[in-house]
């Protein structure tokens, strides 16, 4: 038999991940790139491959409460002092990347024989996929060898975190991030102090 706290929980929790998810809309006339939110790259570093069509595309117009915002409405990063400096939520997708996925794809987002490189996927996702793939996984039916991206629809652990780890893999696509471990970063929001603890409960 089922136990009604199981039949409970789990839409609770797929919810409460949805909650998370920050579809903020933009009016045309403020969509521009903000000078003053530009970033500042590491040209020498190699291991970025800066696509400069796609930095262009995920340029943030405004920041709210912490978070950069790009001209979809949809959260990017911010890269300062030559690459040195990563905004909060950046730094953050970088700790929880290699805390959750990059057993699986690797480090700094580079694949592996089992995961495909989230640094290349990511420069077409788009934020509603990734989300989407995040909460209900997905498998490859036609691998030769079966390939399973595991649902994390019920893991605060990764779904508290679910714009965290897209900014990061959105910069490591766009080439704003080569592969460091960063230095430094901006202090971490109230809005995601906030955020935190009304998802994981602490
Ligand atoms: C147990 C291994 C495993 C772990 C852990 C894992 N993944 Fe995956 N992931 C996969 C596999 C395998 C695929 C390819 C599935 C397919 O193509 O059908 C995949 C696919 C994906 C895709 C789609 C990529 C594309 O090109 O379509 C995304 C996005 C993704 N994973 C994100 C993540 C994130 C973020 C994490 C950490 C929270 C994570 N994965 C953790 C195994 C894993």
């Amino acid at each position: 038999m089922l136990h009604l706290s199981t039949i409970i929980t789990r839409p609770v929790l797929a919810a409460l991940a949805l909650a998370t998810v920050s579809v903020v809309a933009v009016h045309a006339e403020d969509a521009k790139p903000d000078p003053a939110l530009a970033n500042s790259l590491n040209a020498n570093d190699k291991t970025a491959e800066q696509d400069p069509a796609l930095l262009k595309k995920d340029a943030a117009v405004k920041i709210e409460d912490g978070k950069y915002i790009d001209a979809d409405g949809h959260p990017t990063f911010h890269v300062t002092d030559d690459g040195k400096k990563l905004d909060w939520y950046s730094y953050s997708g970088y700790r929880r990347y290699h805390a959750e996925c990059h057993v699986c794809h690797g480090p700094d987002g580079m694949g592996s024989t089992y995961a495909p490189a989230l640094k290349d996927s990511l420069k077409h996702l788009s934020y509603e996929e990734f989300i989407g793939i995040l909460v209900g996984g997905k498998q490859d039916v036609n691998a030769a060898e079966q390939k399973v991206m595991p649902a994390f629809g019920d893991n605060k652990n990764v779904m508290c975190y679910s714009d965290d780890l897209y900014v990061y893999l959105k910069a490591r696509a766009a080439g704003a991030i080569g592969r460091i471990r960063p230095s430094d970063h901006e202090d971490k929001p109230d809005a995601a102090k906030k955020t935190e603890k009304e998802c994981m409960g602490f």
